[in-house]
């Protein structure tokens, strides 16, 4: 009998090709309930699943004693319980290296439109509400030449930071560790996030949510920034406390944000949904066919390498 693997969404042709010869099931295209989800999972000895799905203990108790590999496709894992799956011997992989250009693009389209209030006027434009070019027309804040303060220099960071030496930005990073690579390849300047608050014209967070992250840029880190600046968050939404920036917003402490995620998603804040000066995106990241394809490819092989008795190519932690 073929073990039994679980995809959770429907993924790219790519990534069901390594896993013929399966017993797979490909649940749906949205997020499954968790009921139909803890259903499904039974028996399977590998899972391939998305940030939308939570791999708990109790998901993993109704697969049973036979899953081997949770195979999340994604470079975060928040939505695993690690712990859980160590205690219960199952290796947990993630989707490292193959989606930093493209999740650092989106970073960087997110800070140019809300520099420049792309998405304001262009619902103005749709609206029919353009009537005339304006010197004070739709005026927003120079990118070029700026400072760039990353928050979280890991891969992702750093390809944010490359885009920012093409604008010819000054960077400041603030990081976990010191990254003495970045620091000369970039010439990137270490900060305390105090520091990089106060000084950045860009604020970009690329921290994993953990404990320690969570409501990491606040609103006394938002009162920190300048009156000019403007927050990019293509993390993890609760990063980011939704209300404190959106009062920051309306108040005019910040200039304007780019977001690509949110603390409750697919809810977006209220108070967000009303601020012009939000770019909002629906959690588009890593969203390039190309992108996509390699990171459903490589969830499927690290499923294949550990129901073949291998090691997996990017097992969480390693
Ligand atoms: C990730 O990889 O963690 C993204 O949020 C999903 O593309």
């Amino acid at each position: 009998m073929p073990d039994k693997v679980l995809v959770t969404r429907e993924i790219p042709e790519a990534g069901l090709r390594p896993l013929e010869g399966f017993d797979l099931t490909v649940l749906s295209e949205a997020p499954p309930d968790r009921e139909a989800l803890l259903e499904a999972a039974e028996g399977a000895t590998g899972v391939l699943s998305n940030v939308t799905e939570k791999m708990d203990a109790a998901f993993m108790d109704a697969a049973g004693p036979e899953l081997k590999v949770i195979a999340n496709m994604a470079v975060g894992y928040d939505n695993v319980d690690v712990e859980a799956a160590k205690e219960r011997g199952i290796v947990v992989t993630n989707t490292p290296g193959v989606l930093d250009e493209t999740t650092a693009d989106t970073a960087f389209m997110l800070l140019l439109a809300a520099a420049r209030r792309l998405g304001e006027s262009e619902r103005t434009l749709r609206a029919g509400g353009w009537h005339w070019w304006g010197p004070k027309l739709f005026v927003g804040v120079d990118v070029w030449g700026k400072t760039l303060g990353i928050v979280g220099m890991g891969r992702i960071g750093q390809a944010v930071a490359r885009r920012g030496r093409g604008f010819g930005m000054e960077i400041l990073y603030h990081n976990r560790s010191r990254k003495e690579d970045a620091e000369k390849e970039l010439d990137a300047r270490y900060a305390d996030l105090d520091e990089l608050l106060e000084t950045a014209d860009f604020v970009s967070v690329h921290t994993p949510l953990t404990e320690e992250t969570r409501h990491l840029i606040g609103a006394d880190e938002l009162g920190k920034m300048k009156p000019a600046a403007v927050l990019v968050n293509t993390s993890r939404g609760p990063v980011v406390d939704e209300g404190a920036l959106a009062d920051a917003l309306a108040d005019g402490r910040i200039f304007a944000a780019g977001l690509d995620v949110y603390e409750e998603e697919p809810k977006v804040h209220p108070k967000l949904l009303e601020r012009e000066n939000a770019v909002l995106a629906p959690h588009i990241g890593s969203g390039s066919r190309e992108t996509r394809d390699r990171m459903a490819v490589l969830a499927a092989e690290n499923i294949v390498a550990v129901l073949s008795g291998r090691d997996p190519k990017t097992p969480v932690g390693g």
